[in-house]
């Protein structure tokens, strides 16, 4: 899927920087060309050594010294990217891109690109929630830069809040989304049901099947990362949810029935990989679907 996408990988003085390595290796044995530009504050936590040895190309940490691939000008890796990915993105660098600040290597690319900017915060939670950062995550948005939203969890400062950097999982998916945008299903709307329906027996007891939910979610992805709008219905799975689908969990037979129903109004397709017990105890109305 990312087969010989170029994307810049930016990496600024997060805590979190040590996930970062984990993006740049999976984005490459996806098949991604990543060039990793680290902040200054980023090699203080990590050494650039570990993205170079991980995805087997350059890693600039300074403006005035010349890229290694993309060997032009300062600014030819934002010419030659198909995106730009900030993970993690520290509060500092978000507020100097929303003001269209360009004093490193990784604010000259931004402010520069015509890619494609997805950029995943990471800081602490009073950070977050500052009235400046909301205000600059609202503007960078508002001129369409994707955000991929922080998650709830035990920050490094012990704190429990918002501001833990995404799964990796859900800033691939995104990446795969964008990057997909304009395959051979863009432009078109799908309905896809996963999982296996459960049917109350009692306040304790269900019915159910061993449908692990596996082939939808797949289907769901797949779809997603060649263009197309997917809405998942999804009965309980162990599974996370996807990034950049709209996903929609029911339990019984009648309530993906009636998911069903309402979301395929205006689909292209629907395509059902759930597994579905139409079982009811006596007193209660049969659904068949
Ligand atoms: C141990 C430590 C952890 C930090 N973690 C974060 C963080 O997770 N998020 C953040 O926005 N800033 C964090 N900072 C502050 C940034 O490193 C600082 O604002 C720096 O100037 C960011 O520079 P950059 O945006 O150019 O990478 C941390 C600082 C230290 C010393």
């Amino acid at each position: 899927m990312l087969n010989d996408k170029a994307i810049v990988l930016g990496v600024t003085g997060s805590v979190a920087v040590y996930k970062a390595a984990d993006l740049a290796s999976k984005l490459t044995q996806d098949g991604a060309r990543v060039e990793v530009v680290m902040t200054e504050a980023a090699t203080k936590f990590v050494a650039p050594l570990t993205f170079h040895t991980l995805t087997h190309t350059g890693v600039t940490t300074d403006m005035f010294t010349a890229p290694t691939e993309y060997n032009e000008t300062h600014i030819s890796l934002s010419e030659a990217a198909d995106a730009v990915v900030i993970a993690p993105a520290t509060a500092n660098t978000i507020a100097r891109i929303a003001a269209g600040m360009a004093d490193n290597m990784l604010t000259s690319i931004v402010l520069a690109t015509k890619a494609p900017v997805i950029i995943a915060p990471a800081m602490n939670v009073n950070m977050w929630e500052n009235p400046v950062t909301q205000e600059n995550i609202s503007k960078l948005k508002a001129r369409g830069f994707i955000i991929v939203e922080p998650g709830y969890g035990r920050l490094a400062s012990g704190k429990m809040g918002y501001g833990r950097l995404a799964d990796i999982e859900i800033i691939l998916g995104t990446i795969r989304q964008v990057l997909g945008g304009k395959g051979d299903l863009g432009g078109r709307s799908l309905v896809v049901t996963a999982g296996g329906t459960q049917e109350p027996v009692d306040p304790v007891r269900h019915l159910g099947n061993r449908s692990s939910g596996k082939m939808g979610y797949a289907v769901a992805e797949a779809a997603r990362d060649r263009g197309a709008g997917v809405t998942l219905i999804s009965a309980p799975t162990s599974l996370p949810d996807p990034a950049s689908i709209e996903i929609i969990h029911v339990q019984t037979a009648h309530q993906m029935k009636d998911a069903v129903a309402k979301a395929t109004g205006k689909a292209d397709a629907l395509i059902m990989a759930a597994a579905v017990d139409d079982y009811q105890p006596k007193s209660a109305a049969k659904s068949k679907i």
